[in-house]
């Protein structure tokens, strides 16, 4: 399968298109419409809120102003920390798990489940991912989802995994419409929560099934649809169809997700523009790029404030304390589950990875990260890549950069 992220083919930018404010799915509002993309290996709960957490913005749209226009903020400033402080908002609006087995949670212990299912507080709104082909398990999964307090249940039908295919779960149900009624209807009745839909084209271009899945997904009462658009056969390959999300949208009127290829907030808001989709979601993005949610709201907002887009460039600095923070954040949790050891260190190794694609000379800094042997190895890999580049006056990464093909293997096989 060809990879190559960092040399990919860009979709044309926009002129006049925005992410919209917010999307309502089955009673849950979304705000701003965007979504991290679930992501196995990925978008585990330090990863989540750690994205949240990046997000973060302050909105000029919601600073009180006076009937002369004057900021209030300028003449108060208790009301200005006020101010301040409420405007403060994810750029995220929506968050969801990795794909969890269906049939897997159905069996598992009681203290097994949650260790699927861990999420805190601060990362609602939140949907569980679930992937399966037997209705009765999805329904009965669906139901755990909700009884854990999850905002929303979602469905996998994109997954192109062969172990996950040969089971006939993910990408492998679009050949049989008739059985993806049948998990429709059963989950449906099994939850009162929004239940959505997340998958693919079709198995290959010779059969695109999206919009009949679309209608099917509206009559069977799902709530919103995630398309990704490409089919199974694709993969990652060549450009994401985005014409197919067009023609979804037009067949249904419960908000549609679009997806594939977004890395910056111009392809965000070319999305919206060629599309109408209702929100965008983002994968692979996110992991080198973790601001590109509050890029996206930062360029929607001077957009429609000014009519040009702008928005923040991260410095190394802010590169380098993100990695910081992001590990500070893996200990904790680690800890807190009991497993600081050899997978924190792997998943050290990982994120270290993803975060300096695209940065000049990363290729080195990831080949000392995977050399390392502690925690403070890969750290000091880190402070030392990142002093040299400050002393030889270097600055900046390439923006829209993806996730390392090493992650995406994970997934795909
Ligand atoms: C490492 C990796 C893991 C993924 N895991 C999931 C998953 O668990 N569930 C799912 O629906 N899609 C999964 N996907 C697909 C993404 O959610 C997304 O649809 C895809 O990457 C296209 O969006 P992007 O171009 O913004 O990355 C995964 C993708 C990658 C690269």
């Amino acid at each position: 399968m060809l990879k190559q992220w960092d040399k990919a083919i860009e979709h044309p930018t926009p002129t006049r298109g925005s992410v919209p404010a917010e999307v309502v799915i089955g009673g849950v509002r979304i705000a701003p419409a965007t979504v991290l993309a679930p992501m196995a290996g990925v978008t585990d709960t330090v990863f989540r809120r750690f994205i949240k957490n990046a997000s973060v913005f302050q909105s000029s749209a919601a600073v009180p102003v006076d009937g002369n226009g004057v900021d209030t903020a300028q003449k108060n400033l208790a009301e200005a920390v006020e101010a301040t402080t409420s405007n403060q908002q994810s750029g995220c609006g929506l968050i969801m798990t990795e794909f969890t087995s269906a049939d897997g949670l159905s069996r598992m212990r009681e203290s097994k489940r949650k260790r699927y299912l861990t999420y805190y507080d601060d990362e609602h709104p939140i949907s569980a991912q679930l992937f399966g082909s037997n209705p009765e398990t999805l329904a009965e999964s669906a139901k755990i989802v909700e009884d854990a307090g999850f905002d929303l249940v979602d469905l996998n039908l994109g997954c192109p995994a062969k172990r996950v295919v040969r089971c006939n779960g993910g990408s492998g149900l679009l050949r049989d419409l008739p059985l993806i009624a049948k998990i429709f209807e059963a989950v449906r009745s099994a939850v009162s929560i929004p239940f959505t839909v997340k998958f693919r084209l079709g198995w290959s271009d010779a059969n695109i099934i999206c919009v009949e899945l679309a209608e099917l997904a509206e009559d069977c009462g799902l709530n919103a649809l995630a398309l990704h658009a490409r089919t199974r056969e694709a993969g990652y390959t060549g450009l994401a169809q985005w014409h197919w999300i067009a023609a979804v949208k037009d067949a249904v009127s419960i908000p549609v997700i679009g997806n594939g290829d977004v890395r910056t907030p111009e392809n965000a808001a070319a999305l919206v523009e060629q599309t109408g989709c209702d929100a965008v979601m983002i994968g692979r993005a996110a992991p080198a790029n973790p601001w590109i949610f509050r890029q996206i709201a930062q360029y929607t907002e001077s957009m429609a404030a000014t009519g040009v887009g702008v928005y923040d460039k991260p410095t190394d600095e802010d590169r380098y304390r993100m990695i910081r923070t992001y590990f500070a954040m893996l200990l904790e949790e680690m800890d807190a589950q009991g497993a600081v050891g050899r997978e924190c260190m792997g998943k050290m190794k990982q994120f270290a990875s993803w975060f300096t694609h695209g940065v000049p000379g990363g290729a080195g800094l990831r080949k000392a990260i995977f050399a390392a042997k502690t925690g403070e190895q890969v750290l000091g890999a880190v402070e030392e890549f990142f002093a040299k580049r400050h002393e030889a006056g270097e600055d900046d990464i390439a923006p829209g950069v993806m996730l390392s093909d090493v992650a995406e293997e994970a997934y795909c096989d």
